[in-house]
């Protein structure tokens, strides 16, 4: 090991001492510091009607089915891309044999009766 070699080293050492004594010499501050939240209650079931169980098996894998229900009314042909975007998109695994049902279903679900 060469001069430039060995101080290189010691300086290095020496930086990393002073960053350890200086973030343990440090509180968290209060802005930092965990807090509990409440999330509100969220509706996860799909209402019962022909198809329930094919939105159920496809769509609460990753989000809610208030999620889904509350989106804008939308056309057979919006809800058929929705189920594509899905699948291309997100990587969901919903079988083209699925779709008709789906579109189906949710064309009756939305907008949800109040
Ligand atoms: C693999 C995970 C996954 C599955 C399964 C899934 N989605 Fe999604 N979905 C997402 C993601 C991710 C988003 C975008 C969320 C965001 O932008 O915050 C999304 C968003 C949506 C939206 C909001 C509008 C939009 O285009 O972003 C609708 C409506 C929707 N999904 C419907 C469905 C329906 C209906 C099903 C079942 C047929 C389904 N999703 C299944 C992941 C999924």
């Amino acid at each position: 090991m060469n001069a430039r070699r060995i101080a290189a080293t010691v300086l290095a050492a020496t930086a990393g001492a002073v960053m350890v004594i200086w973030t343990a010499d440090r509180p968290v501050p209060a802005a930092q510091a965990p807090v509990a939240i409440t999330l509100p209650a969220q509706n996860t079931a799909f209402r019962e009607a022909p198809g329930v169980e094919v939105a159920r098996k496809d769509c609460l894998a990753c989000h809610s089915a208030e999620y889904v229900t509350q989106q804008p009314t939308l056309s057979k042909t919006a809800w058929t891309n929705e189920i594509v975007k899905m699948r291309t998109a997100y990587g969901a695994p919903i079988p083209d044999a699925d779709t008709d049902a789906l579109v189906a279903y949710l064309v009756a679900q939305n907008p949800v009766p109040k």
